[in-house]
C-alpha cells in the first residue's frame, strides 16, 4: 500500500460495482487507500454506509458517492451515467464486479428465470455500464475498465452452465470493448480472481474450508495496477 506521499489513485473517480462486501469491498477500499474517490454500488444500502464509515476513517472524512441500486433496474445504471456527468464529467476507473452465481445444475434443469437473472446481473448490466460510462471513460485522461470473470468463462465446467456462459459473454463483451477503444486513452482488462474468500466462494464450495482460499485484500494490488494510469495492457485477461 502507498503511503500519503505517493498514493497510485490520487483525485481519481473510481466506480466500483458490488461494493457491499466481498471483493469489491476490498477493492473499494484499497482504492480509497490510493486515493480515489469512490461511487459505490450494491442493492444492500447498510452495508454501502459501513464501507463509507471505513473509507471516510481513512480519506479525512471525504464521503463516497453511495448508490444502493439492483443493477438489473437497468434505468438505473443510465441515470447513474446522466448524473455523475452533471456532477464530475467524467469517469476514471470503472470496475464491474458486481455478479451471482445462480443454481449450479444441468443445463437441461435451469428454471428460464434464474437463467435470466444470472445473465441480467453479471452481462447484460455490465453491457449497460459501458453504454452509459463509455462517453464519461473517454472524457478521463486516463479511462480505466477491469470486468471480473471466473476461469469458468473460458473453461466449460458440468453444472456451472448459466454461471459460466455468462462470464464467458462477459470476457468478449469486454474484448470487443477493449477492440473499440484502441485508439483512445481508455484501456479494458479482465481479471479472474481464481478462488477467493468470499460469500459466493462459500455458495460454490459449501464443504471448503474458506481459511484454504485467499483473502479478498490479497488481490487487490492487482486492481490498482490495473487502475494506475501508467497501465498500458489492453484487452488482457489476468489470471490470479
Ligand atoms: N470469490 C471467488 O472465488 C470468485 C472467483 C471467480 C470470480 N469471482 C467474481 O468476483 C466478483 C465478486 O464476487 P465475490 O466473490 O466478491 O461475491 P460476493 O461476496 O457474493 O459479492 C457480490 C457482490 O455483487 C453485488 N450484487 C449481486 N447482485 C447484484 C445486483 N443485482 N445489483 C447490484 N449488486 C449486486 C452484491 O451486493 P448486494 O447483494 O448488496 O447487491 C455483492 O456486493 C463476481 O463477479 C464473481 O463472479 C469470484
Amino acid at each position: 500500500m502507498s503511503d500519503s506521499n505517493t498514493k497510485r489513485l490520487e483525485g481519481k473517480i473510481a466506480l466500483v460495482t458490488g461494493a457491499s462486501r466481498g471483493i469489491g469491498r476490498a477493492v473499494a477500499l484499497r482504492f480509497a487507500h490510493e486515493g480515489a474517490h469512490l461511487i459505490l454500488t450494491a442493492r444492500t444500502q447498510g452495508a454501502l454506509e459501513e464501507l463509507d464509515d471505513e473509507i471516510q476513517k481513512i480519506n479525512g472524512g471525504v464521503p463516497s458517492t453511495l448508490v444502493p441500486a439492483d443493477l438489473t433496474d437497468f434505468d438505473v445504471i443510465d441515470h447513474m451515467g446522466a448524473a455523475m456527468y452533471e456532477r464530475f464529467g467524467k469517469l476514471d476507473i470503472l470496475v464491474g464486479n458486481a455478479g451471482m452465481l445462480g443454481v449450479l445444475s444441468p443445463l437441461g434443469h435451469i428454471e428460464p428465470k434464474a437463467w435470466d437473472q444470472v445473465m441480467a446481473t453479471n452481462l447484460t448490466a455490465n453491457w449497460r455500464l459501458i453504454r452509459s460510462f463509455d462517453p464519461l471513460l473517454r472524457q478521463s485522461d486516463a479511462g480505466r475498465v477491469i470486468f471480473v470473470t471466473s476461469s469458468v468463462g473460458h473453461s466449460a465446467r458440468a453444472f456451472w452452465g448459466t454461471y459460466a456462459i455468462s462470464k464467458a459473454g462477459l470476457e468478449m463483451l469486454a474484448n470487443i470493448y477493449a477492440e473499440e477503444t484502441k485508439k483512445t486513452n481508455v484501456r479494458v482488462n479482465l481479471i479472474n480472481p481464481g478462488g477467493t474468500r468470499t460469500d459466493m466462494r462459500a455458495e460454490a464450495m459449501p464443504g471448503e474450508d474458506p481459511q484454504t482460499v485467499k483473502s479478498p485484500e490479497e488481490i487487490v494490488e492487482y486492481f490498482v495496477e490495473l487502475a494506475e494510469a501508467s497501465c498500458a495492457r489492453h484487452g488482457e485477461l489476468i489470471e490470479l
